[in-house]
């Protein structure tokens, strides 16, 4: 059983930076960030989740780092030392284990996904969309929903590289993972946006995403920038906190989230200016929804010169983002095996990883088998998705950020983000009263 003196530390404040970059920078940001904005209404919709990004996610990713690095245990039982410490209840604990769960279920059907882009990819680079037209790409996605070994055998494939990342430690696996291929990741996209810039759509594509539309904003759509705000930042789930407890004093958090939050925007919004200039080249619709980019792009992919290696490179992009990001929703639920069960950083690795491989399964059968199986009218991919993303997050967000901003002692907390008098004022107001009020306000809101 590790002991506090063998917990394990992240090599460098590069490493931890770009691992916790890797885990923000994911699906969210190259599939769901694109689509989301196309649904609502473009711009307005980026300035609105800038805000929240700013004003909320910040101050949520900073005592979620905080907390860990106290604690130097999994989320549950560094939730339940510093409540102790500090005089308070053990039931803050539950804010440590509603995150675990949540990242044991997200992972569950992120897989699922996960495994779409390694599919994406093989279809990609042997050029099966070439010459096709919307009806068989859209038939072909279908098609592919709708075999559940197909999708079983790519989400197992998924699972499997997640397993070997994790397997390897914190240094030797989650770090030394995002050290190579965040770079990677880094690069096929200034290709992609350089691919996108010589095509007739960049403007259109830069109108799109920075010139807003404010009849377009409504309740709803402030809803979606905040809710999408937590999961891009890996919120509330209790990998930010796994990943604070890997961490030394000497790290400035505020400042490693200000690079994390710059590096997640700047990936989501290259995703766009990736995206839809080939979709506005093409005289495609941006407001696609999900299939933006297993069905619209593919579409694009399959009829311009160069669609092959475009392809190729877009899905491999995909699959990157997605694995640094599901290695780090596999961590917390290793993390809390390691250290309350016998099992060794492999053994528990194995075990964490095949249970969420086999609820994975539940969620794929949601695309054909169980399509009709229903819970409150949702499948079970829908219902995972549902449950995690509208009450979990909020919730082991809402429960991190109260706990630093209000049960703390508050000198402590001024001297660890190492703020003056007026920086620690302006964190006090985000942290005491509008990060709070803002996730309080979805949270009634999904209710
Ligand atoms: N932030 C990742 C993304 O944008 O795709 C997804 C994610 C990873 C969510 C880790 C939550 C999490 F804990």
């Amino acid at each position: 059983m590790a002991t506090a003196q063998s917990h394990a530390q992240w090599s460098s404040r590069m490493g931890f930076v770009l691992a916790a970059t890797g885990s923000a920078v994911g699906l969210g940001n190259i599939w769901k960030f694109p689509y989301m904005v196309g649904q609502s209404g473009g711009a307005a919709f980026v300035l609105v989740y800038l805000a929240c990004i700013a004003l909320i996610g910040v101050p949520i990713l900073v005592s979620e780092w905080l907390l860990g690095r106290r604690g130097q245990k999994n989320p549950i039982n560094t939730m339940a030392q510093i409540a102790h410490q500090h005089g308070h209840h053990r039931s803050w604990a539950l804010v440590g284990a509603i995150g675990v769960l949540g990242a044991f279920l997200i992972l569950s059907f992120y897989s699922v996904i996960g495994g779409w882009a390694l599919a994406y990819m093989r279809d990609a680079i042997f050029g099966s969309f070439s010459g096709l037209d919307k009806t068989a790409i859209g038939t072909a996605f279908e098609t592919f929903l709708a075999q559940p070994g197909e999708l079983l055998a790519w989400h197992s494939l998924f699972m499997l590289l997640t397993i070997g990342v994790v397997a390897m430690g914190v240094a030797g696996g989650l770090e030394r993972g995002s050290k190579l291929m965040m770079p990677a990741l880094g690069l096929i996209l200034i290709v992609l946006v350089g691919y996108g810039a010589t095509t007739g759509g960049f403007g259109d594509a830069a109108a799109y995403l920075f010139n807003p539309d404010w009849t377009k904003l409504d309740g709803k759509v402030l809803l979606a920038a905040l809710g999408h705000a937590f999961f891009t930042l890996s919120l509330g789930m209790g990998v930010m906190m796994a990943y604070g407890s890997y961490l030394g004093e000497d790290v400035n958090l505020l400042r490693a989230a200000r690079t994390v939050v710059i590096m997640d925007t700047t990936f989501a919004l290259c995703a766009g200016m990736a995206i839809f200039p080939i979709v506005f080249a093409n005289g495609l619709d941006p407001a696609a929804g999900p299939g933006l980019v297993f069905v619209t792009l593919p579409l694009a992919f399959g009829n311009i010169t160069g669609g092959l290696l475009l392809g190729s490179l877009f899905f491999l992009l995909l699959t990157f983002a997605a694995l640094t990001s599901s290695i780090s929703l596999l961590e917390p639920v290793v993390e809390l095996l390691e250290e309350r069960t016998p099992l060794n950083r492999i053994g528990a690795t194995v075990v964490a990883g095949l249970t969420i491989w086999a609820l994975g399964i539940a969620a794929l059968l949601s695309f054909n088998l169980w399509s009709e199986v229903k819970f409150a009218g949702l499948n079970v991919f829908d219902l995972l998705d549902y449950v995690t993303s509208k009450f979990m997050l909020p919730l082991a967000g809402l429960g991190a950020i109260v706990f630093v901003a209000w049960k703390l002692k508050q000198d402590d907390v001024q001297r660890e983000l190492q703020l003056g008098s007026g920086g620690f004022a302006l964190w006090t107001l985000l942290a005491r009263y509008v990060a709070p009020i803002g996730v309080l306000f979805v949270f009634w809101n999904n209710l």
